[in-house]
């Protein structure tokens, strides 16, 4: 997309385009992102890998294990920030928003379909995550012994809706940063100093 930095207009569309990248194209920065959330007072972030993004909704979906202390975490106070730098690109985008957890309704059974067996068998890890544990040999994945769909009860799905974007385009001409922000379905749009 030329040009997209001369108007708030296409730096969404810019930013649209390279989060919708993430889903499908495993080389895109954006397919991994860090989501940071909230560990009680403290801020905890880690990498996801970017399942769906609906752009009508702004919904961005990832998947995790429904055990992993985070879920409560996030159940606790679900704001959320997530952040991905495309280093080819140079666009940095951050987007505020919730999370909504998800776990054995009709959203987790249609993203439980369509995850490849590969993927479900992390499900399967007989206790649960961030557990401490003396050897982590007992914990690794025997792929002959499991039973992959006996995962789906561990599985959980996170929506995160974001209600701001913030877009940085590092050109060396001048810095580009703009601000979308949506109350309701209207948007508001700024520049802001880079
Ligand atoms: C490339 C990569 C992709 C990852 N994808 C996910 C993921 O999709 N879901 C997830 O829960 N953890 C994922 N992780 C692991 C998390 O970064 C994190 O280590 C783990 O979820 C424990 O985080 P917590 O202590 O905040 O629960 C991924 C890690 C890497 C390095």
């Amino acid at each position: 997309m030329k040009d997209f930095e001369n108007s708030l207009d296409t730096m969404l569309e810019k930013a649209f385009l390279t989060i919708s990248s993430g889903v499908d194209d495993a080389k895109s920065y954006f397919h991994t992102p860090t989501v940071c959330t909230f560990e009680g007072q403290d801020i905890s972030a880690r990498t996801v890998v970017l399942r769906d993004f609906n752009e009508q909704e702004r919904v961005l979906r990832f998947h995790t294990d429904q055990r992993s202390p985070k879920i409560s975490q996030i159940k606790e106070n679900n704001n959320a920030t997530v952040h991905a730098y495309d280093q080819e690109e140079k666009i940095q985008i951050r987007l505020k928003g919730s999370i909504e957890v998800h776990h054995q309704d009709s959203v987790t059974e249609k993203a439980w379909e369509n995850t490849r067996e590969m993927s479900k068998e992390c499900y399967s890890v007989k206790d649960s995550p961030s557990k401490k544990i003396d050897n982590p040999v007992e914990f690794d994945i025997d792929k002959n012994q499991i039973d992959r769909e006996m995962g789906y009860e561990n599985f959980a799905v996170n929506l995160f809706t974001f209600q701001s974007l913030e877009i940085l385009y590092l050109k060396r001409a001048g810095h580009r940063r703009a601000i979308f922000e949506w109350l309701n379905n209207d948007v508001k749009k700024n520049w802001l100093i880079p």
